[in-house]
């Protein structure tokens, strides 16, 4: 008889696919069998080789963004991915199969589409070529986190010369965009545990602050930008801010404080929210093959325990990124 904890045997025409058939803690994920997909006119198929967990993935799964996710169940994971084309919608060009690929879906697909499974078909549109520095599993570290940071400095106005406090310089965004603001020729401080200090002198950060052991008071107007990534003291953080400066959030914590500051004097707190681009993961791709940006990985778990991949993402703490691997 066939037991239901075990995954269930690939059949023909079909992939392994991590799905969860009810909201709950991480041990509700499966790896199922699904159809093999079919690209549409607009889509590639790509056979997936890593995908990263973000705390949107954890959320969702968690039920906390039913409003972004919806209520059908069973709902598949994942929002980005590297891997390998291998099927072209009879509409894409520029694509072709075996090529090394990466993609974000963007957050609208959330409880929808998914990335962890071993074939996808997604649209064309969300896809660049990526890097061939680096290996394909681990560039599944970057696309979400990447483009993240790559938008929040655009709209930060982060440039050669300009200051830059990152708050969670260590984690899977703060990582990434302490080596996008280097890139840009920015100096760049963060506020991170001590634990992260040796990773952020690599990556080219100058001065760490501690989290318990800010000295706000000597920070009062030093910043040009800032990126907050924690929803935390966002109070003292807009004091930083330099005068014509600006501060992000991208944590859903710093929302209340981004409505208020509309309507109070002084810097305002803005939230923003990732968008898929493939001007951006062409930008990302070119900051890999300079060398200017590497994929910091913390752990990486086979796609038969992503429920632990998810486990370590909720704790919230660490450095750099989760990855999936799925073959
Ligand atoms: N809006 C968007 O488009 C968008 C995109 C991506 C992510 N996000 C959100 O952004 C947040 C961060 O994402 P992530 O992927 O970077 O998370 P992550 O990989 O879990 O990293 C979080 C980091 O924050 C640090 N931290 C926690 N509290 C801190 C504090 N008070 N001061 C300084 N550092 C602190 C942690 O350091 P320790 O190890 O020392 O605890 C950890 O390194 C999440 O809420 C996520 O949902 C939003």
């Amino acid at each position: 008889m066939h037991n239901p904890n075990e995954a269930p045997a690939p059949g023909p025409g079909t992939v392994p696919a991590a799905q969860y058939p009810r909201f709950g803690p991480p041990e509700v994920l499966r790896v199922v069998e699904v159809p093999a997909p079919a690209p549409g006119p607009h889509d590639l198929v790509v056979e997936v080789a890593a995908v990263s967990v973000n705390r949107i993935d954890t959320g969702a799964r968690a039920g906390r963004n039913k409003f972004q996710t919806g209520r059908r169940l069973p709902q598949p994971t994942g929002l980005d991915f590297s891997g390998k084309v291998a099927d072209v919608g009879a509409q894409v060009r520029g694509f072709e199969p075996g090529q090394r690929v990466w993609g974000f879906l963007g957050t609208d697909r959330l409880g929808e589409q998914g990335t962890a499974a071993g074939r996808i078909a997604v649209d064309a549109d969300l896809v660049a070529p990526a890097p061939a520095s680096q290996e394909l599993a681990d560039l599944a570290a970057l696309p979400l986190v990447g483009l993240t940071a790559w938008q929040a400095m655009k709209e930060l106005g982060v440039e050669e010369g300009s200051r830059l406090l990152i708050a969670g310089g260590a984690g899977g965004v703060g990582s990434t965009a302490v080596q996008v603001a280097r890139a840009r020729g920015a100096l760049v401080d963060t506020i991170s545990s001590a634990r992260h200090e040796e990773l952020l002198k690599r990556l080219g950060a100058g001065s760490r602050f501690d989290p318990d052991a800010v000295d706000w008071p000597a920070l009062a107007g030093r910043y040009r930008a800032v990126l907050d990534t924690t929803g935390k003291n966002l109070r003292s953080l807009r004091r930083a801010v330099a005068p014509g400066g600006r501060l992000i959030t991208i944590s859903p914590a710093g929302i209340p404080a981004s409505l208020l500051t509309r309507i109070l004097p002084g810097p305002t707190v803005s939230f923003m929210s990732v968008r898929p681009s493939r001007e951006g993961l062409e930008a990302l791709g070119d900051l890999v093959e300079r060398g200017r940006l590497t994929p910091i990985i913390r752990k990486r778990f086979p796609l038969s325990q992503i429920a632990r991949a998810h486990a370590l993402v909720e704790t919230g703490h660490g450095r750099g990124k989760v990855v999936v691997d799925i073959d």
